[in-house]
């Protein structure tokens, strides 16, 4: 599992907007996303609910929320076991 991180000191810069278009882009082409929600906002879970909403979601990509370093671990643990079964 390849893992790519978008982190910024500045608010705003455009993080979740280019993991939301990267995500899109990877599950264009046949990729399963695991996305890591860290931000207490939750911006990529309320895109997973809108998009639900208009029956838009891509099911190849799935959200672990992981707002603590414990949880971080555990949902890429979780996402790893996942994507080896897939094979
Ligand atoms: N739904 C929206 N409508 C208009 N502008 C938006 C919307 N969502 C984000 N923006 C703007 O687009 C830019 C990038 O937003 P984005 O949420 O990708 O940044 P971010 O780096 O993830 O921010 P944060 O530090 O708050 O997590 C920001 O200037 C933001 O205000
Ligand atoms: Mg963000």
């Amino acid at each position: 599992m390849k893992l790519i991180t978008c982190c910024s000191f500045k608010g705003g810069a455009g993080k979740t907007t280019a993991l939301m278009g990267l995500c899109a882009a990877y599950a264009s082409i046949g990729r399963r996303v695991a996305l890591f929600e860290a931000d207490n906002n939750r911006p990529l879970t309320r895109w997973k609910d809108n998009a639900l909403r208009s029956n838009a979601w891509d099911p190849r990509c799935e959200i672990f929320v992981a707002d603590e370093m414990s949880l971080l671990e555990a949902a890429y643990e979780g996402a790893e076991r996942q994507a080896s079964t897939m094979h």
